[in-house]
């Protein structure tokens, strides 16, 4: 296959190039840069020094995506819609954004937290690509929209209770590391303001609120169900922690022992997702494209709590992408996709 990264410098444009290097489905990989146009992606990406002396494309993006068969764009938010028309328009077998543009198809929701689109007429030609819990459903899509980081952390957390009658909204708790910001520093991501601290954001209106409640409202067959993300700023580069805490209605009458039960079997067959005994730590799942969970019962069978750590570069962006391309190409799905993490980290 002939793939190319449209924005292929920043984070996630260099571990999708790092997976894709590696995936043994992919012939050619191309990446795109506005910015580092003509340099080596290894002057950009040390990781990819022994993979790949290519050097960074300054094509414009429909001239990156014709006659491939499959583009990824992991540009910053905005920019996938601005060119998204004539990317489609080139033609290629099927396209992948990164990106937060096309991942809300209830327009209200997405405005609520984006403002309005500007290119509503294509967001419904988008699947979204929750990888580990749509699975072969994907099989067909020629148009992915690759979920959030924190949004795909707190949706397994959020999946595995979604049968459990429950007596108020869950809230979940998460913690990010700063690769979640990007490569350009700011103020709050600079290493001196995040190495020894920790702090809270987008209190009661983080953006990724609008894919979490749009699947959530549809697993609950309830288009008034609700659930709070309370994001957080960790002093650490990778991953995400994520702690669910929900209140669980009277008739579900669930001990500790039923809830982990009912939560291995909701994953038993989707080869990323493990159940843990004890609640997961983030270095077991860094470098990785395993999402690790824990789930437990309070002894009054009255609060339920489950914990998901990832990797918000792989599992939640890079990797969960080539996740969904092997799903919607019928390939194995863990094709390109089962180097495990360094440890310690
Ligand atoms: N970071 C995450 O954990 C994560 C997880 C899931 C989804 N996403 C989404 O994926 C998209 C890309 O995220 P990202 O974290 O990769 O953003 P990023 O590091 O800021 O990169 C995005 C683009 O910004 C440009 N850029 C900015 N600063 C740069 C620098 N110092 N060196 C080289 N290029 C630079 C590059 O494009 P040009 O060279 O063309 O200018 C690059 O492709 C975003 O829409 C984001 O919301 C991110």
């Amino acid at each position: 296959m002939k793939v190319t990264v449209i924005g292929g410098a920043g984070y996630v444009g260099g571990e999708l190039l790092r997976l894709l290097l590696q995936h043994p489905a992919v012939d050619e990989v191309v990446a795109t840069s506005r910015s580092q146009a003509g340099r080596e992606l290894a002057s950009v990406h040390p990781q990819l020094t022994l993979l790949s002396d290519a050097r960074f494309s300054g094509d414009d993006p429909v001239d990156a995506a014709r006659g491939r068969d499959v583009v990824f764009l992991a540009l910053e938010h905005g920019e996938s819609t601005r060119i998204m028309g004539d990317v489609l328009d080139a033609g290629p077998g099927m396209v992948v954004d990164l990106a937060a543009d096309f991942r809300i198809h209830d327009g209200r929701l997405h405005e609520r937290h984006y403002g309005p689109h500007a290119a509503p007429a294509l967001v419904h030609r988008f699947r979204y690509g929750l990888a580990d819990v749509v699975g072969d459903e994907l099989r067909g899509a020629r148009a992915i929209a690759a979920p959030g980081c924190f949004a795909t952390a707190a949706q397994l957390a959020l999946w595995v209770i979604a049968d459990l009658p429950l007596a108020a909204p869950p809230v979940i708790f998460a913690v990010t590391g700063s690769s979640g910001a990007g490569q350009a520093p700011k103020p709050t991501t600079h290493h001196p303001a995040r190495a020894h601290n920790l702090f809270a954001y987008g209190a009661m209106s983080h953006r990724h609120e609008g894919e979490i409640l749009e699947q959530w409202r549809t697993w609950r067959g309830d288009p008034a169900a609700r659930a709070r993300l309370m994001t957080h700023s960790g002093p650490f580069v990778r991953g995400i922690h994520a702690t669910l805490h929900a209140h669980l209605d009277a008739s579900a009458n669930v001990h500790a022992d039923g809830v982990a039960e009912l939560v291995r079997s909701r994953v038993a067959d989707r080869p990323f997702l493990r159940v843990l005994d004890a609640p997961p730590e983030l270095t077991h799942v860094v470098g990785s494209n395993l999402a690790l969970l824990h789930a437990v019962a309070s002894p009054d069978r009255r609060e339920v709590q489950v914990m998901c750590v990832l990797d918000n570069l792989i599992k939640g962006a890079g990797g969960q992408a080539i996740q969904a391309m092997n799903l919607a190409l019928g390939l194995d799905e863990r094709a390109g996709l089962l180097a495990p993490g360094p440890m310690p980290c």
